[in-house]
């Protein structure tokens, strides 16, 4: 081949594959056209393989020629793919009517219950009151359920109108704990004085179901022993907790009570948050609503536990997690807290 004829061959595949390409329709005929020219066997490809029987003379001509043509159609054929790819983008794009104004789709999250929420407050502020965590079982033996509580064998509070007996084969008669008392029998007759405890957790009655009454329902124990720890001690941080939970404002008040386990006992009264103390349907026209008992343990307690009464003195107090809920959510009806219905519980 001479340089004349080279160079025309040169010319001849620039003008082919440049208007070729120009005209390429889609991504895919590029890509032939860049095989076609510069693969390993591409019309450019084979024409340079002339470049070795040139003389030396003609090589100076004829290499810069071809490497010249080469970059050219490389560009070119990269100009043109991304040409094609951002126009079938924009087509692909027009096709799916894509709105992008649209706002995202929620991502279904999981929250905690309202009456886990309620009862973390109520641990919290207790804890900051130097409180620390207690538990005891569900399925309790009568000696800690009622026993040791000093509540006597033929007490009211044990009959199965109230108590959930359980059949566990075991030979001590075991019931289903009706209060959470049970926790301080469980930690006093393990821990002597100075204690301080909190005890959170499900209770079980037999009562029927109904908008303040549930067969299950929640307590937390409150538990304080020392030398020297009076009524004056409960009222003051009983105050406390309730103006932590319920605003700054709350007021309660003490109404002389009985529990076999504690002497004097109490039956505490918050002011009604709904309003303020003037009397509505919630406070049944009272201004008060019952909220807790509570009490100075009872020396016989402190004595079945191995605590010396003499020596020490404590007070405790229960109260229903769900009624306080009840209070704080607004809501008006204990069955709420279990029916699971998600427009309820989304809203906590
Ligand atoms: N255990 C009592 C109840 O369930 C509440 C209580 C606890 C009262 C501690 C006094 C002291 O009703």
């Amino acid at each position: 081949m001479t340089l004349q004829e080279f160079k025309e061959n040169c010319a001849q595949i620039q003008r082919e594959y440049t208007e070729k390409i120009t005209s390429a329709a889609d991504v895919a005929s590029v890509e032939e056209l860049r095989v076609a020219a510069l693969g390993r066997k591409g019309a450019l490809t084979e024409l340079l393989k002339n470049l070795k029987d040139f003389s030396i003379e003609d090589k100076k001509t004829a290499g810069p020629l071809g490497n010249a043509l080469k970059n050219t159609l490389t560009q070119a054929i990269e100009e043109k793919t991304a040409a094609l790819q951002t126009k079938e983008l924009n087509e692909q794009l027009n096709r799916v009517d894509l709105d992008l104004t649209l706002p995202a789709r929620p991502v279904p999250c999981g929250k905690r219950h309202p009456l886990s929420v309620a009862q973390k407050r109520m641990t919290d502020i207790l804890s900051k009151l130097g409180f620390t965590w207690a538990e005891g079982p569900w399925v309790e033996d009568e000696k800690h359920n009622f026993d040791m509580l000093n509540i006597p064998k033929h007490h009211p509070a044990r009959d199965a109108q109230d108590t959930f007996f359980a059949q566990t084969g075991s030979p001590v008669s075991m019931v289903l704990r009706t209060h959470t008392s049970n926790v301080q029998s469980r930690y006093m007759e393990k821990h002597q004085p100075p204690l301080r405890i909190m005890a959170p957790g499900r209770v079980f009655r037999n009562d029927s179901l109904d908008a303040t009454h549930s067969p299950v329902f929640h307590q937390i124990e409150g538990l304080y022993v020392d030398k020297n720890v009076s009524m004056a001690d409960l009222k003051r941080d009983l105050s406390a907790f309730m103006k932590g939970l319920l605003g700054d404002k709350t007021e309660i008040r003490f109404r002389p009570s009985f529990f076999p386990f504690t002497e004097p006992s109490a039956e505490v009264d918050v002011k009604c948050v709904f309003c303020a103390g003037k009397g509505c349907p919630v406070c049944k026209g009272s201004g008060w609503i019952e909220m807790l008992g509570a009490g100075v343990v009872h020396p016989n307690v402190l004595k079945n536990c191995g605590i010396d009464p003499e020596k020490y003195s404590g007070y405790a107090f229960g109260m229903g997690v769900e009624r306080l809920a009840m209070m704080m959510m607004n809501i008006n009806d204990i069955r709420a807290f279990y029916e699971n219905d998600l427009r309820l519980l989304n809203q906590f």
